[in-house]
């Protein structure tokens, strides 16, 4: 077993943390955010993480995770995994590599000859390259293995993911490095992962690709919407149809609101940003138009709200359920159901948000809304309803009981998640993105 440490231990980091831990690894997390770190301390998630808190109580009882904001007690460790986050800069699309600079820099004293250095933060190509020198000055060496966990389930696709990615330098540096992640990653490798070596430009570029697939896929099928509204079609059957061909595959083409969170929506415009810079824009350019399509729909959400009010939501009393960017997740980054409640409210409309676990976030991101975290008190006297994030608890509502607690039985389905007919047949005026 290694003795790791885990900078940075936002969503990444303090789930790679209590994952590695439980698979018998000793752990050192470190932050700068104290009461992140004194929450991991007293072993509870600082966020909403499905199986996080289990994972974290069952490692810290057997003594093997500790967490500090002392990056001089990583010493000990030989492996160093740097997983902070690479938001959009403030002043364009950009990734902000501020943290990931800090993160390295803060354990460059501490490590040396037979260290290892691992990358996990999703990155512009070249940077590997760039902070390679800083770590071989030391003497250790430097990987970059990317993280391709979804949020809601994330302990999942750290300890079961699909393939695990190595980028390392050429030669014996490089054998070194892949040696050296085998012998942490032995029991994931033990289940059958794939792994893939690569050097540091497609491991990182793998990343960045993996998630502009994603969005494409959206993004397409979205558009596809915007085709059914105009044309008269239905986009769940359509996608459906072309989703049973296995070449297409019917996952990530649910149209509706589209995708937020901390990581599609930034993740592709530095890589639009990153093609500028390397002269290969036009290679990536039709990523600007899967992002518009998909703030397009935003702006559609809204405005179906106002067609289904006459004209006017001003003053209608408007309750929007969801507020975090996909069921599952407490995480606000640009959630779509936030913009959507955000811009029904600078339209006039009297606008409450509820979530089964994001209204903390969502509060402090957007403090002029008000959010009722009970449901039933939350749809009472509504006279619209948006379905805005698809928490189960929202697919599973029944048409009848929530007719009797809201003032106008009217619903906008932004997930396409409803059955239109029992919802009809229950006398609500129903209506969707991409749908008749
Ligand atoms: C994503 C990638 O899946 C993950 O591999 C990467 O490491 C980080 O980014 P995450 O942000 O947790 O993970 O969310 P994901 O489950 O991918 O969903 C992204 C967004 O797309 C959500 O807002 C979701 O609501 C939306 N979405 C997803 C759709 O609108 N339609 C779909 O069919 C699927």
């Amino acid at each position: 077993m290694t003795t790791l440490s885990v900078v940075g231990v936002g969503y990444l980091g303090a789930v790679h943390a209590a994952s590695m831990a439980s698979l018998g690894h000793t752990v050192i997390g470190v932050d700068v955010d104290e009461r992140k770190l004194e929450d991991l301390a007293a072993a509870r998630a600082p966020f909403f993480e499905p199986g996080l808190p289990e994972l974290l109580e069952r490692t810290q009882d057997s003594a093997r995770l500790s967490f500090t904001s002392d990056a001089s007690v990583v010493a000990p460790a030989t492996v160093h995994f740097v997983c902070v986050g690479t938001p959009q800069s403030a002043d364009g699309l950009h990734a902000d590599l501020s943290h990931v600079d800090a993160a390295v820099d803060s354990i460059l004293p501490h490590i040396g000859p037979g260290h290892l250095v691992v990358g996990k933060s999703t990155v512009p190509v070249g940077t590997a390259e760039r902070l390679a020198g800083r770590v071989r000055a030391t003497g250790a060496e430097l990987a970059w293995n990317p993280e391709f966990l979804r949020e809601g389930k994330a302990v999942q696709d750290t300890l079961t993911p699909d393939r695990l990615v190595y980028g390392v330098p050429d030669g014996a540096a490089g054998e070194r490095a892949a040696q050296q992640l085998d012998e942490v990653y032995r029991s994931v490798l033990d289940l059958g992962t794939t792994r893939i070596i690569a050097d540091y430009p497609t491991a990182e570029l793998v990343k960045t690709a993996a998630n502009s697939f994603l969005a494409t896929k959206i993004s397409f099928i979205n558009a596809m919407a915007e085709l059914c509204e105009t044309a008269g079609g239905d986009v769940t059957v359509l996608a459906d149809a072309i989703g049973i061909d296995d070449r297409i595959g019917r996952k990530f083409l649910n149209a509706g609101l589209g995708f937020g969170g901390g990581c599609l929506p930034k993740d592709i415009r530095a890589f639009i940003a990153r093609a500028d810079d390397l002269g290969a824009g036009e290679a990536v350019s039709f990523l600007k138009e899967i992002d518009a399509i998909n703030l397009r729909r935003r702006d559609r959400m809204a405005d179906l709200a106002v067609e289904v009010c006459g004209g006017d939501v001003d003053g209608v009393h408007v309750t929007v359920l969801g507020a975090a960017f996909k069921p599952d997740s407490d995480d606000t980054r640009d959630s779509p159901a936030l913009a959507v409640a955000a811009a029904l409210r600078d339209r006039g409309a009297i606008v409450t948000v509820t979530d089964p676990e994001a209204i903390e976030n969502a509060s402090r991101r957007e403090p002029d809304l008000t959010f009722e975290p009970d449901l039933t008190t939350a749809l009472r006297g509504a006279g619209l309803v948006l379905l805005l994030t698809e928490w189960t608890q929202y697919r599973e509502l029944d048409p009848h009981s929530v007719a009797d607690l809201v003032d106008r039985p009217r619903i906008l389905d932004g997930r396409n998640v409803l059955d239109p007919a029992r919802w009809r047949g229950a006398g609500w005026t129903y209506r969707a993105l991409g749908r008749p």
